[in-house]
């Protein structure tokens, strides 16, 4: 590494600040000072984080803090309304943008319900997904990755366990060409060793080179997997920083996150 090299990586290493439409060199996801609302009820709080290319970030926070509508807001869902603030992925703005505008700029939300379609096929679901393009994994790609879906190719998704109609969901995304992935909850009811199968599918997808925020209640699965962590409290970002230093912080996880 060159001299210059070496005194630049440490501001790189830092978290950088939330950037600005108008910043030269914005980070490959932003969200800036995001005001979200379900009707009257006002319910972010003006947040602002970034995250890099290809990192996985966890995004934690107690029972109603705000965690599923930050997702449902990036993903520019009807509802919640954001009222003001700015979203921005690889240079694009998403914050003018609905759902579908959305996910055509590369934002794919699994929800906590993985909504399989009924009466479809594994294979079949997956084909759904590719119908229209942007089109992403190839589904042979896809079964490399989830061998389990693979041998179930012919079955009914709705007859799958849990784990594999999580795994489906987030195969389905796949093959969208996305750019961020967002889990909410994706091992809620799961065994702990589903939990652990679905912890690798995700860290093989960030090999190749998915970016992911994941929101977990199960808060110690989802920093032993995340290189980050955004915590929310009442709306609010309470920190942003390195997964390991929550998983090291007993203060900060009892008082946020009740472990
Ligand atoms: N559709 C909705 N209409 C009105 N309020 C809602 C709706 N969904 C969630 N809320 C409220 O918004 C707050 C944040 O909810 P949510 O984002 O689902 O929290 P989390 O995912 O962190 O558990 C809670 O107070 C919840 O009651
Ligand atoms: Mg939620």
């Amino acid at each position: 590494m060159s001299e210059v090299e070496a005194k630049k990586k440490p501001i790189h290493d830092s978290i950088p600040e939330p950037v600005r439409s108008q910043g030269a060199d914005p980070a490959y996801f932003s969200v800036w000072n995001m005001h979200s609302y379900y009707g009257e009820s006002y319910i972010i709080h003006g947040i602002s984080f970034d995250v890099r290319e290809g990192e996985i970030v966890a995004l934690l926070g107690r029972n109603g803090a705000g965690k599923t509508t930050t997702l449902r807001s990036i993903a520019r869902m009807d509802d919640p309304q954001m009222h003001s603030g700015e979203i921005w992925l690889d240079h694009h703005p998403l914050h003018d943008d609905k759902s579908y505008g959305a996910a055509q700029n590369g934002i794919a939300l699994v929800p906590e319900d993985r909504r399989i379609i009924a009466g479809l096929t594994v294979q079949e679901n997956l084909e759904l997904s590719q119908i229209e393009p942007p089109v992403g994994w190839s589904i042979e790609r896809i079964y490399e990755h989830f061998p389990r879906l693979a041998e179930r190719r012919n079955q009914m998704g709705t007859t799958l366990s849990g784990g594999e109609q999580q795994m489906l969901a987030v195969a389905r995304a796949l093959a969208r060409d996305i750019k961020l992935l967002l889990l909410d909850e994706p091992y809620e009811g799961l065994a702990p060793v589903i939990v652990h199968e679905i912890a690798s599918i995700v860290e093989g997808i960030k090999k190749q080179g998915i970016t992911t925020i994941i929101v977990e209640q199960n808060a110690v699965a989802a920093l032993k997997l995340a290189d980050r962590a955004l915590i929310l409290d009442m709306g609010k970002l309470v920190y942003d920083g390195t997964a390991q230093e929550v998983l090291d912080n007993e203060d900060l996880r009892h008082e946020y996150l009740a472990i």
